[in-house]
């Protein structure tokens, strides 16, 4: 299995902190928060990884990570020409870097538990055709994020992008595993409202056929959405490094 790490996105709702820095450089208590995706690949044993990130930024990216020699793993790079494409867009450019092989994607600003991730990749890797989407149970903030609904025997019954009226308090994280097919899944999405290629999309196609599954994590924290997330970030992992947690 390869990693992807996807760094693009203009993080407007972030300005000015974003005006000049990239927002995966910004720091999360003791580290830039573009460490802990390349860190959680590291811990979960993925050797390659890809970083995808906007043409403004690429150099940053290449300055701070180098080869990825520090990380214990080997980073390569690649530009997405328009950085608000869509996190699908971002995904496509991953297709000659991936090969044969089974992909994970992580998004650049997110923060979570690695040890049951590693459970479920295991258990993602004995299937050939299908994808695997991670929740975590968010009954306050949901609406923020995509939604996933599931049954009682954990069987994904929707996903909607930052709906309106959410059908369950489950989010969906920035964590997906798919199978060699998704770059032509791909090829075939419609630029959603806000202009993007959406990765919910691109998760219903695989729900549609029936082989989509979905795990919950314990905990999980998005922190490129607002100042406050952000705020809320750095108190957290700070919390969790002086706990042993991470
Ligand atoms: O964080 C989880 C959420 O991420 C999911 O619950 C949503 O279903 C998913 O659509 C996404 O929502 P956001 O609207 O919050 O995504 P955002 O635009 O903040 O981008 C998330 C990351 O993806 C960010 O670190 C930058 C990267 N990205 C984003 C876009 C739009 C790219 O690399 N390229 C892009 O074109």
């Amino acid at each position: 299995m390869k990693g992807m790490i996807l760094a693009g996105g203009l993080a407007t709702r972030l300005r000015p902190l974003t005006l000049v820095t990239n927002k995966h450089l910004l720091p999360v208590y003791n580290k830039p928060m573009i460490y802990y995706p390349i860190e959680a690949m590291k811990s979960i044993g993925i050797k390659e990884v890809l970083l995808t990130t906007s043409p403004d930024h690429a150099g940053d990216f290449a300055n701070l990570l180098k080869t990825g020699e520090r990380f214990d793993l080997r980073l390569y790079y690649a530009v997405q020409q328009n950085p608000k494409g869509g996190i699908a867009d971002a995904i496509a450019l991953g297709k000659e870097f991936a090969s044969n092989e089974q992909i994970i994607v992580i998004l650049g600003d997110n923060i979570f538990d690695t040890k049951k991730l590693k459970k479920s990749i295991s258990k993602y890797q004995q299937k050939s055709k299908a994808a695997m989407i991670f929740g975590v149970k968010m009954p306050t903030r949901a609406r923020q994020y995509g939604v996933i609904e599931i049954d009682r025997n954990g069987v994904v019954l929707s996903i909607e992008e930052k709906p309106e009226n959410p059908k369950s308090d489950i989010a969906q994280t920035g964590i997906y595993l798919y199978d060699n097919r998704v770059f032509d899944f791909i090829k075939k999405l419609k630029p959603s409202q806000r202009g993007e290629l959406e990765v919910t999309d691109l998760n219903n196609v695989y729900l549609k056929e029936k082989s989509l599954t979905c795990e919950l994590l314990d905990w999980w924290i998005d922190a490129g959405t607002s100042y406050d997330e952000l705020l809320r970030a750095n108190n957290q992992v700070a919390e969790k490094v002086k706990k042993g947690e991470i």
